[in-house]
């Protein structure tokens, strides 16, 4: 496997819904300020249905889906529910997350170890129905081998404890090695607490890694640079540090 010579930036607007719902106005529309995320360079975006419907709404995915013509990335529990959801609306990928209703992000791995039975079936009616499945994992060897088994396309490595402690970051550089010579059909993606200064050391550190998906942090620099600036600002970090 030759290294992405470039690292695609997926933008999670998540949080422009958290900011429209706090109000319950029609204001700030997250397709919206997808489509200004694209227009600035994004390759694609990213939401996450959860149970409770905190951001991103039924209708949101839906409108989403009618109007942005990039690549939709719809984060979701392996849920029947969410299941039918994403059959109704064909994302060109579903990224399977863990869902712990009190949390508030997504604070772990999915087991997709301990799952195995469960998940090779669910991959399977998504993937029939021609949804590329991504399952966002901890960077952990057995985990990657369980992704490979229950049949998905790509994997993200979670990224948090890194972000909240840049010395994490030898476990994401060796599942990094790893999808690459145990795993090579995986597209390797990641995310989660990723920004300005701590993108930097994990591009480096990991060149394998071909997708990063960065929702809170990016939003919030676009309350300083607006949404379009934000957008290049990552992008310039992204290539500057593969530079
Ligand atoms: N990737 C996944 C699978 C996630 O669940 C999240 C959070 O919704 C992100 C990426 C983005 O994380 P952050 O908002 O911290 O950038």
């Amino acid at each position: 496997m030759t290294l992405p010579a470039r690292v695609e930036l997926h933008v999670n607007v998540d949080h422009v819904a958290t900011l429209r719902n706090a109000r319950g106005t029609h204001y700030p529309d997250p397709v919206r300020h997808a489509q200004d995320c694209l227009n600035a360079g994004a390759d694609g975006i990213t939401i996450h249905l959860r149970e409770d419907r905190r951001h991103i709404r039924d209708a949101d995915v839906m409108k989403m889906r009618q109007t942005i013509s990039a690549r939709l990335n719809l984060e979701m529990a392996a849920t029947d529910e969410m299941a039918a959801i994403a059959l109704k609306t064909l994302p060109e990928i579903v990224t399977l997350v863990p869902e712990r209703r009190e949390e508030r992000t997504t604070e772990g791995g999915l087991d997709v170890a301990a799952q195995l039975e469960t998940l090779k079936p669910y991959v399977a009616r998504l993937r029939e129905a021609g949804i590329g499945v991504s399952l966002f994992i901890d960077p952990i060897p057995a985990q990657i081998d369980a992704s490979v088994a229950v049949g998905a396309s790509a994997i993200e490595l979670h990224t948090g404890s890194f972000a909240h402690d840049l010395a994490e970051l030898s476990p994401l550089q060796e599942a990094s090695k790893y999808v690459v010579s145990h795993a090579p059909s995986l597209h390797l993606a990641a995310g989660h607490g990723l920004n300005l200064d701590n993108l930097p050391a994990l591009i480096r550190g990991c060149p394998e890694i071909a997708e990063l998906n960065i929702g809170h942090a990016l939003v919030s620099d676009a309350l300083r640079y607006g949404m379009q600036g934000a957008v290049r600002a990552y992008r310039e970090c992204l290539d500057r540090a593969k530079a």
